[in-house]
């Protein structure tokens, strides 16, 4: 059983990372292979509806996006993190999430799935975030576990390490996702 994690934060060594990273050790401790995919850095550009998308099964859109498909269809779980900026997700995840629009051209290749996303904000727009994004799932055929997401309310860089909430509900995500997803194989 493999469980991806996906950083939706354009800061390398941020909060979203830590998080991840800690839920994909709470999906390690039930049994499951883990990777952690980060998009700082990285270049995806948005989906830009080509006519023929899901024709040959390949992206044409030839980006940091690529390599990212194959992860996607061998994992069993997706755990999607994001910073939250103005209220929703990063336009790095965003561009992310409808990249996937080839997977589902394809023949719904995430169906599935189980999914949990991970909201990180100093502030406000945690509830908006993390639904649109399981919105996004259940649109993509993954199914999900029982409070599928977990919020965080860390800001500066590196701070959710100390915070011990959002660590625990980081983990505990992982490990929710993990469960579902080892009965549903
Ligand atoms: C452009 C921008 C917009 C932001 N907007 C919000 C916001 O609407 N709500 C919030 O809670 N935090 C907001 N933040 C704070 C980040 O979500 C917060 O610093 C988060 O921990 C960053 O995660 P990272 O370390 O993984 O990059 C914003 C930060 C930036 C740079």
């Amino acid at each position: 059983m493999k469980v991806v994690g996906i950083s939706g934060s354009p800061r390398a060594g941020g909060n979203t990372e830590i998080l991840v990273a800690e839920a994909l050790e709470g999906a390690r401790s039930k049994g499951a292979e883990v990777e952690i995919i980060t998009l700082a850095g990285k270049d995806i550009r948005g989906c830009v509806a080509h006519a023929t998308c899901g024709k040959d099964g390949k992206c044409l859109i030839d980006d940091d996006m690529q390599p990212i498909y194959a992860k996607l269809l061998e994992a069993d779980a997706i755990i999607v993190g994001t910073p939250i900026y103005f209220g929703s997700m990063t336009s790095q995840t965003k561009a992310f999430l409808d990249r996937t629009y080839l997977l589902s051209k394809m023949g719904k290749k995430l169906e599935g799935k189980v999914g949990g996303v991970i909201a990180v904000g100093g502030r406000a727009g945690h509830e908006l975030t993390t639904s649109t994004i399981m919105d996004f799932m259940t649109l993509q055929g993954l199914v999900l576990p029982s409070y599928a997401f977990a919020h965080s309310n860390v800001r500066d860089l590196g701070a959710a390490k100390g915070d011990e909430k959002s660590m625990k509900a980081a983990r505990a995500l992982g490990e929710r996702v993990a469960a579902l997803a080892a009965k549903v194989r």
